[in-house]
């Protein structure tokens, strides 16, 4: 068979030249598209459990009268101690997960003993390409073989027995500007995946790449390209008529960083798209007038044909994008009963704070619902789903910061939500945070980091302890349960802070969850009564999963704080209690015992830093090069999370060369490669730049210092 197909090829070969036509096999062993698309019992074998991306599981041992008798059945500490985003899969008595910096590992997963391990080597340096700390949310099982798709773009291959590279390709346009965390799907053969990067200078667009050798099958961009190019397909010359300017410069963003959910149903491809690019239109003029204004396909629910990578429809949730609410949010497919009428759904709960229902088949708006605060729209048509915007919210064009809600973290980001079909209900990780949003004057773009046009150095956190009070009561987080068809929430459970876990429905009456407070727990999924929790003495941000071997259930999930939360928003990541990471997986059963080592100690640190000698001009300029190019990781105002290093406890500040040696020589990142990802700022800094950095830090530093003496 095999034989024949090489033979067919090669005879083919002159004809391939001229189309580039890809013919591909679907698997007849090991995982089939049959058993993706049914489900095997006990298994997990896609990033959302099945196809609609429900994260339901019919297991039922551990049910809401049990569950309180749940305990470790065995746990693994993890080698990158970064944000683990990741959901396992279990096929075979085989649990495959992925971590931080795209390693693939494989268990038992009834004794938890490792089978193999594979480190891809992603280059530290990419860091810094990375909106969002070096996460990865886990491989797609197929055929005989894992995928992986690593932070640097590279899409791999491995056997699944041995875990040894069959192939991998680099699958972005260039690895200066894309960078890939989720997780692949694979159908009929394909694999499916997109990439993050549109804070950069990327083009957004999902690929299909052939199972067996890695080479590409379709690609469709989700926003057009420079017309002179010409356009691809009918779909970027339509968009392209609500682009302006230049945008195609910047690479227009619309990346397809998360959701892909294929639907055996219609045999379509739903994906969602990312923010335009940059943030702030006002920076390059990619909007346009009125009416010319949309921006297409960014932050929208896209749908393509599987085979060919056609367009079919697409349902655009925020025009005019400018405060990054990306679509990308994991998108459920599912039959439900509206109006007494049987209709196949997608279901949508998007940065926005609006929960969509959308016709899977044609993309036709069928309702919306607000499950988060938000202040962006007066609000939405409800014939066309259209959101009304507030002209308060245009900031490039009021000239004055739009605090938004909710903020740029999303009311919704990638963490998945579950759907069960018994009580009917969706299960949301809610972030319920605003976000000062600003145009930055007379901005350009640079050769290195974020480039989104907005001024994070005006709106950065006061050393103000009534200002920084009110801004932490403000921002919570909540598990919400929601119902699609009356479009309101059944129950919530408030958080005290966002950037919980994503969720598991099961047919046990359960919705299990992990939290930032570092805990892991169970509730009833009918009420929403906490039946359970474990101390897991870390942040928990990844979906939990569950699996039965031997008769015996399950659940799994990855701890270990991080992401976009903990790196960047200063004071902001302090508002639960457990932002240290301490990365394991931790696996659970009914009458476990298990017990995890203590954690690390997490010090008190005193602030100790030089006296600020500086001048306040330095100071002011260090803050705007602060905001633009450090923050991302080290925290707004200098206050940092608990992954990167807090520059105002640095012992760096002290010395103005090993500060320059570190930020601009890039001695911290050697050039033989290695280090933890601090990369130098050559390409857009200088020598003076970098001081009136380090004499903002100082004076931050002391200001904090003053505030914690108070
Ligand atoms: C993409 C993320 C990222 C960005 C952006 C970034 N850093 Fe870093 N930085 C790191 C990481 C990670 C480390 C820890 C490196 C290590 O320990 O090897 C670090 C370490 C440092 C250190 C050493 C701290 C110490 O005491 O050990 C300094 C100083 C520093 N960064 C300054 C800056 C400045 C100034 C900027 C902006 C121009 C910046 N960084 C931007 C990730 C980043």
């Amino acid at each position: 068979m095999r034989l024949g197909i090489a033979l067919a090829v090669a005879l083919a070969l002159p004809l391939a030249a001229c189309s580039s036509k890809v013919e591909v096999t679907p698997a007849t062993e090991g995982v089939t598209d049959a058993m993706l698309i049914d489900g095997v019992e006990g298994e997990w074998l896609t990033y959302g459990r099945d196809y609609g991306e429900q994260r339901f599981s019919p297991l039922e041992q551990i049910s809401a009268d049990n569950v309180g008798e749940l305990g470790l059945a065995w746990s693994v500490d993890l080698d990158t101690a970064r944000g683990q985003e990741a959901t396992p899969l279990v096929h075979d008595g085989v649990m495959y997960i992925t971590t931080a910096w795209s390693k693939v590992k494989a268990f038992d997963a009834a004794t938890g003993a490792v089978k193999w391990e594979y480190d891809p080597e992603v280059p530290r340096e990419t860091l810094v390409r990375a909106c969002c700390d070096a996460v990865n949310r886990g491989v797609a099982l197929y055929g005989d073989k894992v995928f992986v798709a690593t932070l640097d773009g590279r899409l791999i291959a491995l056997e699944q027995e041995t875990g040894k590279v069959v192939w991998s390709e680099v699958v972005v346009p260039n690895q200066e500007d894309y960078t890939i965390t989720g997780a692949p799907r694979v159908a009929k053969g394909m694999v499916l995946i997109g990439s993050g990067g549109a804070e950069y200078k990327a083009r957004g667009y999902i690929a299909a790449f052939d199972h067996e050798t890695g080479k590409e099958v379709w690609r469709w961009h989700t926003v057009p390209g420079n017309p002179a190019d010409g356009f691809e397909n009918d779909a970027m010359e339509k968009a392209a008529e609500t682009w302006a300017g230049e945008w195609w410069k910047l690479g227009g963003g619309g990346t397809v960083w998360d959701s892909i959910t294929y639907d055996p149903k219609t045999d379509l491809v739903l994906f969602g798209t990312g923010n335009a690019e940059p943030w702030n239109p006002g920076a390059n003029g990619r909007m346009g007038t009125e009416g010319a204004d949309d921006n297409l396909y960014t932050s929208s629910v896209v749908a393509v044909d599987l085979t060919t990578g056609e367009y079919r429809w697409h349902f655009q949730e925020t025009p005019e994008d400018r405060w990054d609410y990306d679509s990308n949010a994991q998108i459920t497919i599912t039959d439900l009963e509206i109006d007494g009428k049987m209709r196949h759904v997608a279901l949508h709960a998007p940065k926005n704070g609006y929960f969509y229902m959308l016709d899977a088949e044609t993309g036709e708006f069928l309702s919306a619902g607000s499950f988060a605060e938000q202040n962006w729209t007066l609000g939405i048509d409800p014939k066309t789903g259209k959101p009304q915007i507030n002209p308060e919210a245009r900031y490039e064009q009021t000239g004055k910061p739009w605090i938004g809600m909710p903020g740029a973290g999303g009311a919704h980001s990638w963490q998945p939500m579950s759907f069960s079909p018994v009580t009917g209900l969706v299960y949301i990780p809610a972030n319920l945070a605003a976000f000062p949003y600003m145009a930055a004057e007379g901005w350009e773009e640079s050769d290195i980091g974020f480039q989104t046009g907005v001024d994070l150095s005006s709106v950065a956190m006061p050393a103000d302890e009534a200002v920084r009070k009110a801004a932490m009561d403000a921002t919570t987080g909540a598990l919400i349960a929601w119902d699609p068809v009356k479009q309101e929430a059944r129950w919530t459970v408030p958080f005290k802070g966002p950037w919980n876990g994503g969720t598991l429905a099961t047919a046990g009456n359960l919705v299990f969850q992990g939290d930032a407070n570092g805990n892991f727990n169970a509730f009833s999924a009918d009420a929403g009564k906490k039946l359970w929790s474990f101390p897991a003495q870390t942040g928990v941000i990844a979906a939990p999963m569950t699996y039965s071997i031997n008769g015996e259930q399950y659940v799994a999930v990855l701890a270990g704080w991080g992401g976009v939360w903990d790196i960047a928003t200063g004071v902001l990541a302090h508002k639960s209690d457990a932002p240290i990471n301490v990365s394991r997986l931790l696996v659970f059963k009914l009458g476990a015992t298990g017990k995890l080592a203590d954690p690390p100690a997490s010090a008190d640190r005193v602030l100790d830093p030089p006296p600020f000698l500086g001048t306040e001009e330095q100071a002011a300029t260090g803050s705007q090069v602060y905001a633009r190019y450090c923050s991302v990781c080290h925290g707004d105002a200098a206050v940092a999370g608990g992954l990167n290093p807090d520059l105002r406890h640095s012992a760096t500040l002290a010395d103005k060369d090993t500060f320059k040696t570190i930020v601009i020589d890039g001695a911290l990142s050697p050039p033989e490669g290695g280090g933890n990802g601090m990369v130098s700022f050559n390409k857009a800094l200088k020598p003076e730049d970098v001081e009136t950095i380090r004499q903002y830090l100082i004076k931050r530093a002391n200001e904090d210092l003053a505030l914690s003496k108070k």
